[in-house]
């Protein structure tokens, strides 16, 4: 792992309000359709003039670099680098082996990966993670002390059986203070719906209400 830890942390990257994932379209670091376009047209050019291998390297570099990244990770600042087509679950499961957040689809639609970016949930297989410079990550290890009590959430699913394989867990307890701390956690129907998209294939979802439910004002009070 290439982790620096002194590097400066830029909070001056908008958000786009209508997206909890964060982007910055005017980021030389995003990889558009444009860019994609003209890296593939590059890649055939170099096709008729260079051997196979040639080329495919060509291709391999059009679409390929590396990228230099500070972002803060459960309150430890870090500077990578990393490949610029890395998403950022991918990065904190394998560069910082931060694997309680799950990759279940990949394909944003289990919320297995849910993970917060400066206090909002996002879906980090989603999300690149050149997306994340200035930023600041909370995963599951992050919402608790490994040797200090556990967070209310976690102990309201253990109180409530919101769990049985345990595998969307973390994406759901994630989701689950984001729900709060966003203010839907005013009744069971509004949770339901704020919950939606994270997936139980095991079909606890009562418990996982009633859990959001104990916790809720706990949280609130803290
Ligand atoms: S793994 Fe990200 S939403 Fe399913
Ligand atoms: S507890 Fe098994 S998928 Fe949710």
């Amino acid at each position: 792992m290439n982790a620096r830890t002194d590097a400066p942390v830029d909070k001056d990257v908008p958000m786009d309000p209508d997206n909890p994932r964060p982007f910055d379209p005017s980021s030389p670091l995003v990889l558009n359709r444009r860019d994609l376009m003209v890296g593939t047209a590059t890649a055939a050019v170099a096709g008729t003039l260079a051997t196979p291998g040639e080329a495919g390297a060509a291709a391999n570099a059009a679409v390929s670099a590396m990228t230099d990244l500070s972002v803060t990770i459960n309150g430890v600042s870090h500077r990578i680098a990393l490949d610029v087509r890395s998403s950022a679950l991918d990065m904190l499961r394998e560069v910082f082996g931060l694997t309680g957040s799950k990759k279940g689809c990949d394909h944003g639609q289990c919320g297995a990966c849910t993970v917060h970016v400066d206090g909002r949930r996002v879906a980090a297989c989603l999300t690149l993670a050149a997306q994340l410079e200035g930023r600041a990550v909370t995963t599951i290890e992050g919402i608790a002390p490994g040797d200090g009590p556990l967070h209310p959430m976690q102990q309201a699913f253990i109180d409530n059986d919101a769990l049985q394989c345990g595998y969307c867990t973390p994406g759901q307890i994630m989701a689950a203070i984001a729900c709060v701390n966003e203010g839907n956690a005013t009744s069971s129907e509004r949770i339901r719906e704020y919950m939606s998209g994270n997936i139980c294939r095991c079909g606890a979802y009562a418990g996982i209400v009633a859990a959001i439910q104990q916790a809720a004002p706990q949280m609130q009070e803290a």
